[in-house]
């Protein structure tokens, strides 16, 4: 189970301010499969010289991933206190840094956000659904994210250096409602690590994890299921999997005596989670393509972020995954001529 961990330093003293600390996330999650870009991620934040600097990368991907937990299992590797920033529409700079209470004294407490005690505690700090953050907030963490290091905070009246061990990540959903962060810093936000869809065996492996108690023959369904999406480039998550089969084997246990079909169970909780849209994806994954205009198919993340001839864009044929299925239904590979 998750929870919130105290450490024995429930205060410090900076500049002549007293700051209250958080406390540290506990998470006992395991990072399954994708060992490549965990690698990434732990490699952004190794120090391998004196006058080295750690990075801060972006993990991006669609929703429902693993980018929160891909984040949090590095974290567990480095053995650091973790904290995370729940970014939203409405962070303002001060709660991202230093927010004043009223004490019961009747006097101004000084709260530091999960950020700035993890700068302190030289902990990592996922900054988690970054794009969904006003371009003001961001701009308070732009000398933390390069070589200064620090953040000052205009509400308590003072700058809060970093740790040197402070570490910290951001991750982006690609959706709207979500603020166009500007240049400076994403250019601080580097370098872009894409998240995407597991492989059959890693998703049955994710699956299976979380869902320990899940019959195999439910398995295999949400697996072919979302197997089948990630070839069409619907974006169904391991997330969607999981909400399914919990709901599904939630609704076979209130029948013990009665056994309801499986198969009418396991799609009674996919038309319930995912929509009717998700009862025929053939339809739904011709329909976006229709929708979004023929030839061009933005539908896997990477199209947001990178050219289609980029190097870097995941979807690109030379990719250590090969890619088979752009070539035998016509169309589809017509995205690599533009
Ligand atoms: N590789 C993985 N190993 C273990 N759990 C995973 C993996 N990928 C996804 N999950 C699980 O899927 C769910 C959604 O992941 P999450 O990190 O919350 O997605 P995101 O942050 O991208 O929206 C979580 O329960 C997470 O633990
Ligand atoms: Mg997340």
């Amino acid at each position: 189970m998750t929870g919130h961990g105290k450490h024995e330093l429930q205060n410090v003293q900076i500049g002549g301010v007293r700051l209250m600390l958080g406390g540290f996330h506990e998470a006992p999650g395991e990072w399954i499969g994708q060992q490549e870009i965990l690698q990434q991620l732990l490699a952004c934040w190794l120090v391998v010289d004196k006058n080295d600097l750690p990075l801060a990368p972006r993990i991006v991907g669609t929703p429902g991933i693993g980018k929160t937990a891909l984040a949090m299992a590095a974290a567990r590797k480095r053995r650091q206190e973790l904290y995370i920033y729940q970014c939203t529409a409405d962070t303002r700079p001060e709660d991202l840094l230093v927010t004043p209470v009223l004490a019961e004294s009747g006097r101004i407490a000084y709260h530091a956000s999960p950020l700035v005690t993890a700068m302190i505690r030289g902990g990592i700090c996922i900054l988690d659904e970054g794009n969904r953050m006003n371009e003001k907030s961001w701009a308070s963490l732009a000398p933390l994210l390069d070589h200064r290091r620090y953040v000052e905070s205009i509400v308590a009246g003072i700058t809060i250096p970093a740790h040197a061990d402070f570490r910290c990540c951001v991750t982006m959903n690609q959706d709207e409602s979500t603020y166009e962060i500007p240049d400076y810093i994403l250019s601080r936000l580097q370098p872009t690590l894409p998240l995407g869809f597991p492989n059959r065996q890693d998703e049955m492996a994710i699956l299976k994890y979380h869902l320990p108690f899940a019959e195999s023959d439910m398995l295999a369904m949400t697996v072919d299921f979302l197997q089948h999406a990630h070839e069409l480039k619907l974006d169904f998550s391991p997330r969607d999997g999981l909400n399914l089969l919990r709901y599904a084997m939630k609704r076979l246990a209130q029948h013990p005596q009665h056994p309801l079909s499986k198969d009418q169970t396991w799609h009674e909780a996919l038309q319930r989670c995912l929509g009717d849209d998700a009862l025929d994806l053939e339809a739904l994954a011709e329909r976006r393509k229709r929708s979004l205009g023929g030839d061009a198919v933005p539908l896997g993340l990477g199209d947001f972020f990178f050219q289609p001839d980029d190097p870097l864009h995941p979807d690109r044929d030379d990719d250590d995954q090969h890619s088979d299925e752009e070539d035998d239904d016509g169309g589809e590979g017509e995205r690599d001529d533009d």
